[in-house]
């Protein structure tokens, strides 16, 4: 899987003719008030968009591209290889009645995608990963795009916030079946699920769409990255600007940030392991605890992710084996630290992956698991040196 050349999420949405990333937009004003706080957050204001050149790859079905293009960029091109998504971002850009610029839509795959165009922002969300050698070259080759002094937006899936995903997916793999169809599965996945995404109150996405995207996308379980392993990917030669959620206080007196004490990414990767376990419940605001015990946590949740892919399909006997002794690790880990909801949750899910069947019953009635969520879409805005 390491030296797997294919994009394993785009082979699935076109095997299965699916764009599963559309958002709510019946009320556009607070999509664009969604998106406006994201980017602001970031460090990117609306005016920092107007006549710049952005580059945006992967962008889906183009939800999230009517906004940014109408903050009226010089030049706003998009790389998107799914010909579903690429319909649909015809589709919402020909219905789109605000003032925009239009964009120029390339129908690629990133690695096919050739210019020698610099862009000012470069923007990604959603793909790629940081674990995948290939993904870790589509990284690379995005930051290559950048102007210096650029700025690049990604999102990254932390393992940490991956968890409670899963331990859904070991859970909804014992529901569904092989030779189930697509339909099927989703379907059983949306009777069993839908109890725990009701509790997600800024849900701006359908349960069919979560549940294809998450559930059934075989990309999830190695699309994780942090932080760090961009830094390294990107082989420092980007800082950390700002990031979603904000991980990072800075106390240093700006007159001593000159020259190799400057710092920023070390700074960032320092407060970021202060933090990190918190991100296994988007319920909690950011608490601090030792570093090394975040640092094991993630190790822990890195290898849950890996034994996850490799042991979903292959039910209680391998669950046992191979899952749960690594699971109560991290329930050891986290046990002093975090509110008592969140051990529960985690118990709760381990007692039912022992059940020898688990019903749909069982899972809706789930009492604490059903509000576990992680902080999975995180954000990071980098500046090109
Ligand atoms: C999870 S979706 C994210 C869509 C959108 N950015 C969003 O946040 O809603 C991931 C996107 O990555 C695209 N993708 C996958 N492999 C790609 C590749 N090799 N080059 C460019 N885009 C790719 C998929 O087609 C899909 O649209």
């Amino acid at each position: 899987m390491r030296n797997n050349n294919q994009s394993i999420e785009l082979e699935y949405y076109k095997k299965n003719n699916i764009s599963p990333v559309h958002y709510n937009l019946k009320n556009l004003k607070k999509h664009f008030e969604i998106r406006s706080s994201l980017y602001q957050l970031l460090g990117v204001p609306p005016k920092l968009v107007y006549g710049k050149d952005v580059l945006e790859v992967a962008p889906g079905s183009g939800h999230n591209s009517i906004y940014t293009a109408t903050l009226m960029p010089a030049t706003y091109h998009l790389v998107e290889p799914n010909p579903l998504g690429c319909q649909d971002i015809v589709n919402i850009f020909k219905k789109l009645s605000l003032r925009h610029t239009k964009p120029k839509l390339y129908k690629l795959k990133l690695g096919n995608f050739k210019t020698k165009k610099l862009y000012d922002i470069v923007i990604t969300e959603g793909w790629p990963g940081g674990y995948l050698d290939f993904d870790k070259r589509m990284l690379k080759k995005l930051s290559s795009f950048l102007k210096p002094g650029g700025i690049m937006l990604i999102s990254f899936f932390p393992p940490i916030g991956g968890m409670a995903t899963y331990l859904r997916r070991l859970i909804g793999n014992r529901i569904i079946s092989n030779s189930d169809n697509f339909k099927d599965q989703t379907n059983s996945l949306n009777n069993a699920f839908s109890s725990h995404l009701i509790n997600l109150k800024s849900m701006s996405r359908s349960n069919e769409h979560w549940i294809q995207d998450s559930m059934l996308n075989p990309y999830i379980c190695v699309a994780h990255n942090t932080p760090e392993l961009c830094l390294k990917i990107l082989n420092h030669k980007l800082q950390i600007y700002n990031s979603v959620p904000k991980f990072a206080d800075d106390w240093r007196w700006y007159k001593s940030l000159h020259g190799k004490s400057k710092n920023f990414n070390e700074n960032f990767i320092l407060e970021y392991n202060k933090v990190s376990h918190s991100l296994i419940d988007y319920r909690i605001n950011s608490s601090r605890r030792s570093i090394k015990k975040n640092r094991e946590l993630e190790k822990f949740c890195f290898n849950f992710a890996i034994k996850t892919k490799n042991n979903e399909r292959l039910g209680i006997k391998k669950y046992k084996q191979n899952i749960e002794p690594l699971l109560k690790k991290i329930i050891q880990n986290i046990k002093k630290d975090l509110p008592k909801n969140v051990l529960q949750a985690l118990i709760e899910a381990n007692n039912l992956l022992k059940k020898k069947k688990i019903d749909i019953y069982d899972v809706k009635e789930m009492k604490y698991f059903s509000s576990l969520f992680g902080r999975e879409q995180c954000y990071l805005s980098f500046i090109k040196n």
